[in-house]
């Protein structure tokens, strides 16, 4: 048989994005990030959704148009479920529902978290080199920070996790702490590379095994603001690379730790990271570093791969596709993993 065309779909937070697959080989993505919620300093619910809904007919049209394909040559379509904002996830579940019922063609569910983590599966060529079973991988987002030991496709065992908040949060909320605007991710790594990593030092947590705890270092973050504050009200301004660079720090290393007693720990020899903050570029050159130090291959994702796309849930799809997993078309999404 020939390889399916899958256009998918995503719409779990603030990115409404459309992709088309041929097989695992990437023919287009397409991703619409909404600006409206920087002025909130966050991702509001309502305003999301509406701009779900005017974005997503003229995303999946570049989509379809990008990738060379007519419509009638589509095989199935895949969206992500859940877990998500309800609000925003509706609308790419409603889209989905109604091109397979117009197109005829069948409908298959996809679990973002699953999604970022196969990423690593699209192939922009042939030749491109992907992880083979077992490997770990060390998914870092806004909503989740899981170590992950993947046996197969869909055989993820959970090695560690967070017991609050997820890395991306913790950077985001550094962020607006010093007024950066949202989201904070990127503009922090940025920032970081004029700062000195050194600088400041901030309390990490002693947490059992591989799991992460985010929320102490935000408040020892916040406390140590609230005290320089006081006695210079301009402490942020001047040493605003300085603060970047040492957050950063403290947040990769702590994550690289647990990272490596994961990896340590199972002796498997390659060790990927998926998710937004897998764009941070201290993250990405500490995994490329941990690779050199212990011989293990490593998996870096491109950047249009981090961050919400909709590739991922294609090439998710894709091996739901190959399973013949399809979907009820009555499923509702989901809020929660
Ligand atoms: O995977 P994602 O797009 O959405 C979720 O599923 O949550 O991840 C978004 C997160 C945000 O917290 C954002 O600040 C973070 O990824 N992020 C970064 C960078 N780019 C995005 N964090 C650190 N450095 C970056 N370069
Ligand atoms: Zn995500």
């Amino acid at each position: 048989m020939e390889k399916p065309v899958i256009l998918s779909i995503e719409s779990s937070c603030d990115d409404t994005s459309a992709a088309v697959l041929r097989g695992d080989r990437i023919l287009s993505n397409v991703i619409a990030s909404q600006k409206v919620h920087e002025q909130y300093g966050g991702v509001v619910p309502e305003l999301a959704s509406r701009a779900h809904q005017q974005n997503i007919v003229p995303v999946v049209d570049a989509a379809i148009r990008g990738a060379g394909v007519e419509r009638r040559e589509i095989d199935a379509v895949a969206f992500t479920r859940g877990p998500g904002l309800l609000g925003s996830l509706m609308v790419g579940v409603s889209f989905a529902k109604g091109f397979a019922q117009a197109q005829g063609i069948p409908l298959i569910e996809v679990n973002h978290l699953q999604a970022h983590v196969l990423s690593h599966f699209i192939k922009e060529t042939d030749e491109s080199v992907v992880p083979k079973f077992p490997f770990i991988c060390l998914l870092v987002s806004g909503g989740h920070t899981q170590i992950l030991l993947l046996r197969d496709y869909f055989d993820m065992e959970v090695l560690g996790q967070t017991i609050d908040d997820a890395a991306g949060e913790a950077i985001d909320k550094a962020a607006k702490i010093m007024d950066l605007g949202y989201p904070g991710g990127p503009i922090i790594d940025r920032l970081a590379k004029e700062g000195n990593a050194e600088a400041y030092r901030f309390a990490v947590p002693q947490i059992q095994g591989n799991d992460y705890s985010f929320s102490g270092i935000k408040t020892s973050f916040l406390y140590f603001l609230r005290d320089r504050l006081a006695e210079d009200p301009d402490f942020i301004v001047k040493n605003k690379a300085d603060l970047c660079a040492s957050i950063q720090q403290c947040i990769v290393g702590f994550l690289m730790r647990k990272l490596e007693r994961a990896v340590k720990e199972s002796g498997v020899k390659q060790v990927a990271i998926a998710g937004g903050v897998s764009a941070n570029s201290l993250l990405r050159s500490e995994v490329e570093r941990l690779g050199r130090r212990r011989h293990l291959q490593v998996f870096v994702p491109k950047f249009q791969f981090c961050t919400d796309n909709a590739a991922m849930v294609g090439i998710a799809g894709y091996f739901k596709f190959l399973e013949g997993d399809f979907a009820d078309m009555a499923l509702p999404p989901y809020a929660k993993g």
